[in-house]
């Protein structure tokens, strides 16, 4: 038996589970299980390290701690007391409790954070007269409550950030795809990195940027500076110093990969290269200011066409996004024939304008609003 097999849940965007239990076994976790919004797992504390730098569609791992009813604020504040908090923290940390909570008696995530928040400091306060205090930006151990249909879950949250925050995108860009939903979607689509992947509105280069990474075996949490668990009482730096090590040891280095990024609008393509190289593989994508309808496959390639379009909801005033889609359809169509293409949309419309049958839709969602990526064999 291994030692040490904590329980451990990663959550993911909805329509992302089974992708992020494939990384999950891959990476050795045991007990895997997909479930609603993520997967759980079992593993040690090397594997919480290494989840968290290899997972590319998780947003963050929690360390699960305790469960309980919760059905009112005593219940919270009882069950938030019988953790021993000093297995996890000092007076002298800095903590946060964010909460998620639905479908239950209590109803306001700030009441139940600030619940369990007193519980913890009580607790300090009547063994050792002293109590840590709150930090909102910078915790140095960040504590997560799960309240759903009043069964409550105490873990803490290894992460910190969310995973999406690979550290690469300093620069702000409209409406960007989230890093890690991005990275589901190519793993959804399936693409083989022995062919093109053209992101031909590629806005700041999200999509062929987390391509070129998984093509490379990049792991993205190596351009992180900062873990949750590198604030815990027990972190082992030079586990988690070796760790690292080996993960980037195993980053392929490839002379050259077909993967290009273009829009339409040049400002994006200064984004992409500062975001490209800062993720390490600026010298790996194509990155051009094109007009999608100028662009062309180099003869006798093949490859996937993996698009993200204007939805007409997020960018304010978005018009013609018909039109947006016609275009797409016709282009693809008469000029990419062999090719893949995949569409990541939350425009209803989209199917009717392009008057094309996917071969296959997946439901997601890209933050609170509904999508559908659609793929097509050109
Ligand atoms: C939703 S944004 C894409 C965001 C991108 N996935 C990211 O992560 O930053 C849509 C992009 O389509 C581009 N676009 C719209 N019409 C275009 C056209 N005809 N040709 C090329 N790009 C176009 C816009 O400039 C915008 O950057």
């Amino acid at each position: 038996m291994t030692i040490n097999q904590f329980k451990l849940f990663a959550t993911c965007a909805k329509g992302l589970e089974d992708i992020l239990a494939s990384e999950l076994l891959a990476l050795g976790g045991a007990d895997v299980k997909a479930g609603e919004g993520g997967a759980s797992f079992k593993g040690d504390l090397a594997l919480v390290y290494k989840a968290n730098i290899c997972l590319r569609t998780a947003v963050r791992v929690l360390f699960f701690l305790a469960e309980a009813p919760v059905d009112s604020d005593e219940a919270l504040y009882e069950f938030a007391s019988s953790i021993d908090w000093s297995n996890y923290m000092t007076p002298d940390h800095t903590l946060m409790v964010d909460s998620n909570v639905r479908d239950s008696n209590l109803t306001h995530s700030q009441f139940t954070s600030q619940k369990i928040k007193d519980a913890i400091c009580d607790q300090f306060v009547e063994k050792v007269g002293r109590r840590p205090s709150v930090d909102k930006e910078n915790p140095l151990v960040k504590i997560n409550f799960h309240l759903s249909n009043n069964h409550g879950v105490i873990s803490l949250d290894s992460s910190g950030d969310s995973l999406h925050k690979r550290g690469y995108r300093p620069k702000q860009w409209k409406a960007p795809l989230n890093e890690a939903l991005a990275a589901g979607l190519i793993q959804l689509a399936g693409w083989n990195s022995s062919q093109t992947f053209w992101d031909p509105m590629c806005g700041s280069g999200t999509l062929p940027i987390e391509a070129a990474t998984l093509a490379t075996a990049r792991a993205p949490g190596l351009t992180r500076k900062k873990f949750g668990f590198q604030g815990w009482v027990d972190f082992e730096q030079s586990l988690f110093i070796e760790i690292r090590n080996q993960i980037r040891n195993q980053v392929e280095i490839i002379p050259e990969l077909n993967v290009i990024g273009s829009d339409l609008r040049g400002d994006s393509l200064r984004a992409c290269k500062d975001n490209a190289g800062a993720a390490g593989v600026g010298h790996l994508i194509d990155f051009r200011k094109e007009d999608f309808e100028n662009i062309k496959p180099i003869l006798g390639t093949t490859g996937i066409l993996f698009l993200n379009p204007p939805y007409g909801i997020r960018l304010d005033q978005e018009e013609g996004v018909a039109d947006v889609y016609r275009l797409i359809a016709s282009v693809a169509k008469a000029r990419f024939s062999g090719w893949k293409l995949a569409v990541m949309t939350g425009y209803v419309h989209a199917l009717n304008e392009m008057k094309m049958t996917p071969q296959k839709t997946i439901r997601l969602f890209n933050g609170a609003i509904p999508c559908k990526l659609y793929l097509f064999d050109l």
